[in-house]
C-alpha cells in the first residue's frame, strides 16, 4: 500500500461516506435546513484550519490545484518568478508555469529541502515567491527561508503535500509562510485518493483562494454575486464523498504519527553505527511525521550497488522528484507550441531569460546520488522507497530490514564500492 493513511482504511471511512451517499448531498453545497446535509467539506476544511492553527481551508480536489490557487490567489502571474528546490514533485514547478510564472530551481542541501544559501543567490528583481517544499515529511529550513522572503519582500509559499501532521518548532507546517498547500492523494499521510487543501491566516487571501477555487465566488458563496465576482475562477472543489473519507482519515492521524516515528527511531537505532553511513539533516526532529528514512552511502558508486542489491534506486535515479529526469521541464514543453510563459513577453522585457539542464544543481545531483530512501510508512517507486517497512511492521520485522540494510552496507563500504 503506497501511503500510511491508504493502509489504514476501514469501518470509520465506510461509515463516513454511507452517510453522504444517504443523504444524496454528494455537492459541498447543500441545504443548510436539511438535517441530512451533513457538510462534511467544511466541516474538514474547519478541522484542518485549526490543527493547522490558521483561521481559512479552503478543500480542493489535488495538491497540485492547491498549488494553482496559492500561486494565482496571491497574485503570482506573468512576469514573476518562483523559487522552488530542485528535488520536489513536478506539481511544484508545473503549477507555477500554469499560473503563467517562471520556475526557477534552486539547490537543496542535506536537509533534502532548499538550500537558503542558494535562494538567496537566486533572488532578483523578478522574484516574487518563495516556496519551500518539505520533502519526505520533514520541514525546509523555516527560520532562514522566511528571513530571506522578509529580507527581499517576497512571499513564503509552503508546499507541504508530503508533510502533512508535521510541525517546525512547534508550529504547525503550512501555517509559517503566507500560504500552505496540502495533497491527500495515495502517497500521502492520509488520502481520499486525491484531494487537497490550501491553507492562510489571510482573510483577503482565503476570499482569493476560495473565489478561484469556484468560479470567482465568495467563500460558501453567501451574498448577492453576480456583478461582484472579483476575477475569473475555475472549479477545483472538493466533494462531500472525499471530504468523508478524510475526516475518518484524520482521526488516525495521531495513531499514524505514533507509530511511524516509533518505527523510524528503532530503524535508524539499529543502522546508525553502520560504517560511512550517515543519515538527512532534520530541522526539528520532533516535528517530522517519519515517513521515510533517508541515508547518505560515502559515495555515488557504493549508493548505486548497495541500492541495486536491496532492490531499489538511488534517489538521484528515482523519476518523478529530481528536475534532471523532468525532460518536459528542461524542455519547456508547454501544452501550446509559443512556449508561454518563458517566451511571455511580461517576462521577457523584464529582463528574464530561463534555461534549464541537466548537471545545473551540482550539489543537488551529487547529494541524491549518493542517497537512498527507506520506506518507514511510504511505498512509492516515484520517491525510489521500495525498500522499507510499511505502517504496522512489528518490532521484528523493523529489525530485519535494518539488519538487511547493514549487511548489505557494511559488505559494499569495506570495499570501496
Ligand atoms: C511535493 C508535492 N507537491 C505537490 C504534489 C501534488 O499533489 P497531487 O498529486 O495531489 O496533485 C505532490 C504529490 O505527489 C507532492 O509530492
Amino acid at each position: 500500500m503506497p501511503g500510511p493513511g491508504m493502509e489504514l482504511i476501514g469501518e470509520e471511512e465506510k461509515r463516513e461516506v454511507l452517510e453522504v451517499l444517504e443523504s444524496g448531498y454528494l455537492f459541498r453545497y447543500g441545504s443548510e435546513d436539511d438535517p441530512r446535509f451533513k457538510g462534511k467539506v467544511w466541516a474538514l476544511e474547519q478541522e484542518v484550519a485549526k490543527l493547522s492553527r490558521v483561521r481559512y481551508a479552503v478543500a480542493v480536489n489535488s495538491g497540485t490545484s492547491a498549488l494553482l490557487v496559492a500561486l494565482g490567489g496571491l497574485g503570482i502571474g506573468p512576469g514573476d518568478e518562483v523559487i522552488v528546490p530542485g528535488y520536489t514533485f513536478v506539481a511544484s514547478m508545473s503549477s507555477v508555469v500554469y499560473s503563467r510564472a517562471i520556475p526557477v530551481l534552486a539547490e537543496i542541501d542535506e536537509t533534502l529541502n532548499l538550500d537558503p544559501s542558494d535562494v538567496e543567490e537566486r533572488v532578483s528583481p523578478r522574484t516574487k515567491a518563495i516556496m519551500a517544499v518539505h520533502m519526505l515529511g520533514n520541514p525546509a529550513r523555516l527560520d532562514e527561508l522566511k528571513a530571506i522572503a522578509e529580507r527581499h519582500g517576497l512571499l513564503l509559499i509552503e508546499d507541504c503535500a508530503q508533510a502533512f501532521g508535521a510541525s517546525y518548532h512547534g508550529r504547525p507546517i503550512g501555517s509559517i509562510g503566507k500560504a500552505g498547500t496540502f495533497s491527500f492523494n495515495i502517497y500521502k499521510t492520509i488520502t481520499a485518493g486525491d484531494g487537497g487543501m490550501v491553507i492562510t491566516d489571510d482573510e483577503e487571501a482565503y476570499e482569493r483562494f476560495f473565489a478561484l477555487h469556484d468560479q470567482g465566488h465568495k467563500p460558501l458563496r453567501k451574498g448577492v454575486e453576480v456583478g461582484h465576482r472579483p476575477f475569473i475562477g475555475l472549479d477545483f472543489r472538493m466533494t462531500e464523498l472525499s471530504a468523508a473519507v478524510l475526516l475518518a482519515q484524520l482521526r488516525k492521524l495521531p495513531r499514524i504519527l505514533a507509530e511511524l516515528r516509533q518505527t523510524k527511531a528503532r530503524l535508524k537505532a539499529a543502522i546508525a553505527d553502520v560504517p560511512g553511513v550517515t543519515f538527512r539533516h532534520i530541522t526539528d526532529p520532533e516535528g517530522e511525521i517519519a515517513t521515510i528514512l533517508t541515508v547518505f552511502l560515502p559515495s555515488e558508486e557504493v549508493a548505486r550497488r548497495v541500492a541495486a542489491e536491496l532492490g531499489t534506486k538511488v534517489v538521484a535515479d528515482s523519476g518523478w522528484h529530481v528536475y534532471s529526469n523532468m525532460e518536459h521541464i528542461l524542455n519547456q514543453r508547454t501544452v501550446t507550441p509559443e512556449r508561454c510563459p518563458f517566451t511571455c513577453p511580461y517576462y521577457t522585457s523584464k529582463g528574464g531569460a530561463i534555461r534549464y539542464e541537466k548537471g545545473m544543481l551540482p550539489r543537488t545531483d551529487a547529494l541524491l546520488a549518493r542517497a537512498i530512501n527507506i520506506s518507514i510508512g511510504v511505498v512509492d517507486p516515484g520517491l525510489g522507497s521500495a525498500f522499507g517497512v510499511h505502517i504496522g511492521a512489528s518490532p521484528q520485522e523493523v529489525d530485519v530490514v535494518a539488519e538487511r540494510f547493514r549487511r548489505v552496507a557494511e559488505r559494499y563500504v569495506r570495499a570501496g564500492a
